[in-house]
C-alpha cells in the first residue's frame, strides 16, 4: 500500500481527535441499547471519514481473508495484523473460531490509529451451531414465519461466535437442476423467491441492526448467477432485460425492501459484462432504480477475476472496473489494497468516489453498534449453541419442509405400535446416506461451528426404541468423478466416501439386498453426499450416481416394501422410483436435527406439508424447466403437445408446488371481485390502470374454500396462479402471485383470501420498456400445485 506522507501530517490534529473519539466506550459484547438515529449514523460516519488517510479509507472496502494458503495472498503480502495494526479493514472472512475473532478485534480495535471495528463475515447459510434444512428445504415449507425463525436462530448463535455478518440470504432463481448451487436459493420462482428473500432479511437483521443477536445480511448473488450456460457453474449467463426484471431481479428487490444493508455482486459475466463490474447491475439498478443505501461486496476475489474474464486487461484495470461500476468491497483477492491507492494517485478515480463508497461502510459500522461494542461475550456462547428450543425448531422445520412424492397403497405412515393391525418388527435402513452426518448438513451448513447431527439410522432408532429391530446396510461409496476443489480447504470439512472396486460396490449391494430380505420393512436413503451440490458441483445428469440405481432395483426386487428417502440438493432423475417405489419422501439437506424430523414424518408423528419449490424433471435433457413458461404457436390442449420430445414427456415428473400429505384436501368455491367471470358470466368490471409510477389502488379479490376430507389433521400450502390472456408481450403460462400455508383438522373447511394489487398484476413489458398494468382478460386458479383445476377469470379495463 502507498504511504501519503504529505496528507497525513495535515491530518495529525485530526488523529488525535479522532483517536480519542473512536476510542471503545464499553468492551462488552453487548450492543447498544439505545440505537443511534439515522442522523447520528450519518454525522458520525462523516466525522471519522474526514479523520482518514486514503490509505485508511481504501482499507476499509477491503475484506481480508482469514485463510493463510498462499493462493489467497496473492496481491496482499503483509500479514493481516500488519494490515490490521497499520490501516485498519473493513471486513475479515473466514474465521470462524470466536478466539481468533475476537483476538483480530482487539488488534484493529486497539492497535489501529482511528480504532474501526472490524466487520467478522462467514457463510452462515442456514445455520452456525444448529443447522436447518437447506434453503431449497426451507423454500419447501412455503412458511415464511418458520424460516424467519430459523434464520433467528443462525443470527443468534453466529453473533454469539462473534461473526456480525452473514453471505445470505442467496435468492438466485434456479431454473436448471444441473447448477449446483440451486440448493442455496429457494427454487425457480419469483413471488416465492421474494417471499423467501423477505422472511431471511428479517430473522437475520430483526428490526433494530444493533441488536446483540443480530447480524447483518447481504443478498446474493447479484445477479443472474442461475441461468448459467448448461447449469455449469461459473458460466455465462445470458439474460434479456425483461427476464432480469420480471424473473431474477424480484428477490433481490424484496430482500432490499425489508431493509438488506449488504449485496454481494456475482461472479459470472452477465451479457458479457462481469458482474462485479457490471455498471447496469451495480448502478443503474441498484442504486439509480432501487435507491440502495448500503455497500455492495463483490464474491470472493471476483474482482481480480475481472482480469481472468478478460473484461479488464490487469488487476488495476480490474480494480478501476469493479470501483468505478459501483462494487464498494472487495472481497479477498486484495486488488483494491494493492492497486486504488496508485489509481488514487493517478487521479484515474476522485477521493470524493472513495469517500462515497466508503461511508455505508462505516455508517453500516456505526448502525451496527460495533464501535461501542466491537468484542464477543464468550460466557453467552456456550448457552447460546445449546439452547434446546433451537434444535426443537429445527426438527419442525425437517417435519415442515420435507415432501411426500409418493404414497401409493398408503404405505407411510409405519406402523410401529401395530395400531393397524400392520405392526413393524424389523426395519432395513439401507444406502450411503442412511447413516451421513455432515451430508445431512450440506456444503455451508457442514462449514461454520455445527453441533451434532442425527443419521437417518439414528433417527429410527430413537423413534422405535427396542420393539423394533432397526439394521443398517451402507451399500456402494458415493464419490464424485471430478474431485471437489474445495475438499482439503482447511476450513472445509467435506470428504468423498472412500472408492470401491466394482467388486466391494457389487457386494455391499447383495449384503442390502439379503437384509431387506429379513427385515418387514426397507428405508433406502439416497442422494447426494453434500460435495455433490452446492459450489463448484454442478452436473451433467441426475442419475442416482455410484451404483445407488441399482441398489434401489435390487432391493424393490426382494418384494419388500419400500421407502426412498432422498438427501440432496436438486431433484434427481427419479422416474423408475417414480413407477416402483411405493413411497418417496424429498428430504433435501435436512440438517442438524434430520434423522428425527424423518423419523416423525416415517411413522406419522408429523404430517408431510412440503410443497416443491421447482418443477420436477423426468431427466437432465428436459433442463431449464419451469412452469412459469410462455405459451408456443400449438395450442396447449392439442394432442401432441405434451410430448415436443419424441422420446420424453414435455411435462415434469411432478410439478412446481406439488406436494403430498398422509390426509387429502380438496379445493372449490373459487370467487373473483369484482370483474369475475365466474360459470361463463361477467358479473363486474374494475379499472385497473396505470404502471408502477400510478396511484391505482383498486384490487381484485379472491377467495376459496379449502376443505381437509381425509381423517387426519394436515397441512396444505393453497396456491394462486394467474394468466394474463394477451398484452403488450406475451405473459406466462401461469404465475405464482398468493399462497398460504394452513392447517386444517379432518373434516375442516376453511376460506382463503387473496388480493391481486398492481404489485401482482404488472410486469415489465419489453415493448413499454417499464412496468406496466394492462387492460387484459386474466385466468385465476387455485390449488395445491401449479396444475391447479379450480379456474376463474376477471378482466381489466382501461
Ligand atoms: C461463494 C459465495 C460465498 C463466498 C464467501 C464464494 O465462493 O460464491 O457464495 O459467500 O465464497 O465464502
Amino acid at each position: 500500500m502507498t504511504i501519503w506522507p504529505a496528507v497525513r501530517s495535515s491530518l495529525c490534529f485530526l488523529i488525535l481527535v479522532g483517536a480519542f473519539l473512536c476510542q471503545p466506550q464499553h468492551l462488552s459484547g453487548q450492543a447498544s441499547a439505545n440505537p443511534l438515529t439515522e442522523q447520528q449514523v450519518r454525522d458520525k460516519a462523516s466525522a471519522l471519514l474526514k479523520q482518514m488517510t486514503p490509505d485508511e479509507k481504501i482499507a476499509q472496502l477491503s475484506q481480508l481473508p482469514g485463510l493463510p494458503a498462499p493462493e489467497f495472498r496473492e496481491n496482499v503480502s503483509q500479514p493481516m495484523e500488519e494490515i490490521l495494526k497499520k490501516y485498519g479493514a473493513g471486513s475479515v472472512l473466514w474465521v470462524s473460531d470466536p478466539k481468533e475473532i475476537d483476538r483480530l478485534q482487539h488488534v484493529a480495535v486497539e492497535q489501529s490509529r482511528l480504532h474501526i471495528p472490524v466487520l467478522f463475515g462467514l457463510d452462515v447459510i442456514h445455520g452456525y451451531h444448529t443447522i436447518f434444512p437447506a434453503p431449497i428445504a426451507m423454500a419447501s415449507s412455503w412458511d415464511t414465519k418458520m424460516v424467519e425463525g430459523a434464520q433467528a436462530v443462525a443470527a443468534q448463535e453466529a453473533r454469539a461466535a462473534g461473526i456480525q455478518w452473514t453471505f445470505a440470504p442467496m435468492v438466485d432463481i434456479a431454473r436448471d437442476a444441473r447448477w449446483g448451487r440451486m440448493v442455496e436459493g429457494a427454487g425457480e420462482d419469483p413471488f416465492l423467491g421474494a417471499a423467501m428473500a423477505r422472511a431471511q432479511v428479517l430473522g437475520f437483521q430483526g428490526k433494530e441492526l444493533s441488536a446483540p443477536d443480530r447480524v447483518l445480511a447481504c443478498v446474493k448473488h447479484f445477479a443472474g448467477y442461475g441461468a448459467a450456460d448448461g447449469g455449469r457453474d461459473y458460466d455465462s449467463s445470458y439474460i434479456p432485460e425483461e427476464e432480469m426484471w420480471n424473473i431474477y431481479l424480484p428477490p433481490f428487490k424484496a430482500a432490499l425492501d425489508a431493509g438488506v444493508g449488504s449485496v454481494m455482486s456475482a461472479y459470472m459475466d452477465l451479457n458479457d459484462v462481469p458482474a462485479s463490474g457490471n455498471p447496469w447491475l451495480l448502478d443503474e439498478v441498484l442504486r439509480k432504480s432501487w435507491g440502495f443505501q448500503g455497500f455492495v461486496v463483490s464474491d470472493a476475489f471476483a474482482v481480480r477475476s475481472l482480469t481472468t474474464h478478460g473484461y479488464a486487461r490487469d488487476n488495476q484495470d480490474a480494480a478501476h472496473k469493479a470501483f468505478t461500476a459501483g462494487l464498494n468491497m472487495d472481497m479477498a483477492s486484495g486488488v483494491y489494497l494493492k492497486y486504488l491507492p496508485i489509481e488514487l494517485q493517478q487521479g484515474h478515480i476522485s477521493m470524493q468516489q472513495i469517500d462515497n463508497a466508503v461511508l455505508p461502510i462505516l455508517e453500516t459500522k456505526f448502525r451496527m453498534g460495533l464501535f461501542e461494542h466491537p468484542y464477543t461475550d464468550e460466557s453467552r456462547l456456550e448457552q447460546t449453541l445449546n439452547d434446546p428450543t433451537h434444535r426443537q425448531m429445527a426438527r419442525a422445520a425437517v417435519q415442515r419442509s420435507t415432501v411426500l412424492l409418493r404414497n401409493e397403497g398408503r404405505l407411510l405412515p409405519l406402523d410401529k405400535n401395530g395400531k393397524t393391525g400392520k405392526a413393524i418388527h424389523s426395519i432395513a435402513v439401507i444406502g450411503p446416506l442412511g447413516d451421513a452426518q455432515d451430508d445431512l448438513l450440506s456444503m455451508w451448513g457442514a462449514m461454520t461451528k455445527p453441533g451434532p447431527t442425527v443419521s437417518v439410522v439414528q433417527g429410527i432408532r430413537d423413534k422405535v426404541g427396542s420393539d423394533v429391530s432397526v439394521a443398517y446396510a451402507h451399500g456402494p461409496n458415493l464419490t464424485r468423478q471430478f474431485p471437489s476443489p474445495f475438499e482439503g480447504i482447511p476450513i472445509v470439512p467435506m470428504k468423498e466416501q472412500p472408492a470401491q472396486t466394482p467388486q466391494e460396490a457389487q457386494q455391499s449391494i447383495q449384503d442390502a439386498v439379503a437384509l431387506a430380505r429379513r427385515s418387514d420393512v426397507a428405508v433406502v436413503v439416497l442422494g447426494e453426499i453434500d460435495l455433490m451440490s452446492a459450489e463448484y458441483a454442478s452436473r451433467s445428469s441426475l442419475r442416482l450416481s455410484n451404483g445407488q440405481q441399482e441398489l434401489l432395483e435390487a432391493v424393490a426386487g426382494t418384494g419388500k416394501p419400500v421407502v426412498l428417502v432422498l438427501i440432496n440438493g436438486r431433484p434427481l432423475d427419479i422416474t423408475w422410483a417414480a413407477e416402483h417405489v411405493p413411497a418417496i419422501l424429498e428430504a433435501w439437506y435436512p440438517g442438524s436435527e434430520g434423522g428425527h424430523g424423518i423419523a416423525d414424518l416415517l411413522f406419522g408423528d408429523a404430517n408431510p406439508s412440503g410443497h416443491l419449490p421447482v418443477s420436477w424433471p423426468r431427466s437432465a435433457g428436459q433442463l431449464p424447466l419451469y412452469y412459469n413458461h410462455t405459451l408456443t404457436q400449438n395450442p396447449e390442449t392439442a394432442p401432441n403437445f405434451k410430448s415436443r420430445y419424441w422420446d420424453l414427456p414435455s411435462t415434469p415428473l411432478y410439478p412446481f408446488g406439488y406436494g403430498l400429505s398422509y390426509t387429502t384436501f380438496s379445493f372449490d368455491n373459487l370467487k373473483v371481485t369484482p370483474t369475475a367471470r365466474v360459470g361463463g358470466k361477467i358479473v363486474g368490471e374494475t379499472s385497473v390502470g396505470g404502471t408502477n409510477k400510478g396511484t391505482n389502488k383498486e384490487t381484485i379479490a379472491v377467495s376459496a374454500d379449502v376443505t381437509n376430507t381425509g381423517g387426519r389433521a394436515g397441512d396444505t400450502v393453497v396456491q394462486l396462479y394467474i394468466h394474463q390472456r394477451a398484452g403488450s408481450a406475451s405473459r406466462p403460462v401461469r404465475q405464482l402471485k398468493g399462497f398460504e400455508r394452513l392447517t386444517l383438522e379432518p373434516g375442516a373447511k376453511r376460506t382463503v383470501h387473496f388480493t391481486l394489487a398492481k404489485d401482482e398484476l404488472q410486469f415489465w413489458s419489453p415493448i413499454e420498456k417499464k412496468w406496466t398494468v394492462e387492460p387484459a382478460q386474466f385466468d385465476v386458479w387455485v390449488g395445491e400445485d401449479s396444475t391447479a383445476k379450480l379456474h376463474g377469470e376477471f378482466r381489466l379495463t382501461e
